[in-house]
């Protein structure tokens, strides 16, 4: 689609969108995610600009008892990265059922720096992506760090390989109930014109 065949309203319906996106996890967990809407939200998050070609996103996403499978995996990270925290393990156990489906989305590795940097930046785009997308089919999400980014067990479970990096565990569902409006401090901006 080129920019002129776009609707004349498309900047004021992507506003909209935007704003509307909250961090949220008020849903109803016993109201699934289908597949086909992940899928759709995967397929956004690859429309993410990308330096390079690398490709960097990966995905995995864990409904049912897969999300229990997510939390153990996770806390065996934790003890072997040599966490004592009996309470963040217990947590991180049964945290991801909590909504009916969390996806998680990784950073394929790269053996240049620069490159290996620029992955985590397009994935990072990536998850805008897919998080506005559900924000325009009247999904929640919330955007959350991986309890462990690099994490043997949890990379294991995903069918990731080793050296990707864990750049959100996003928890989608069916909103309950509203959460307090947004607020983003004001505009600076430098304007150099000559
Ligand atoms: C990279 C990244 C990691 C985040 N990790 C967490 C997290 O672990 N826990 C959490 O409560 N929120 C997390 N958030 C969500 C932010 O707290 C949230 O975006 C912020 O409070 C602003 O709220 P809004 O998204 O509704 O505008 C994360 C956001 C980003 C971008």
């Amino acid at each position: 689609m080129s920019s002129e065949s776009l609707p004349a309203d498309a900047f004021t319906t992507l506003r909209a969108i935007v704003e509307d996106r909250r961090t949220n996890m008020l849903v109803d967990r016993d109201r699934e995610v289908s597949e086909d809407i992940v899928r759709d939200l995967c397929e956004l998050a690859m429309w993410a600009p990308n330096h390079k070609r690398t490709w960097p996103w990966r995905f995995a996403a864990f409904s049912g008892d897969g999300r229990v499978r997510l939390g153990e995996a996770c806390a065996e990270d934790l003890i072997a990265g040599g966490s004592d925290d009996e309470f963040k393990i217990q947590k991180v156990r049964s945290k991801y059922t909590r909504v009916p489906c969390v996806l998680v989305v990784g950073s394929a590795p790269d053996d240049h720096a620069t490159f290996h940097d620029e992955n985590r930046d397009a994935v990072s785009a990536g998850i805008q992506n897919a998080l506005l997308g559900a924000t325009s089919l009247g999904l929640a999400s919330f955007w959350s760090t991986a309890p462990v980014i690099d994490g043997a067990h949890t990379l294991e479970l995903c069918g990731f390989e080793s050296g990707t990096r864990l750049i959100g565990m996003i928890y989608l569902g069916w909103p309950t109930g509203d959460t307090l409006p947004g607020m983003r401090p004001d505009l600076e901006i430098n304007i150099i014109s000559s």
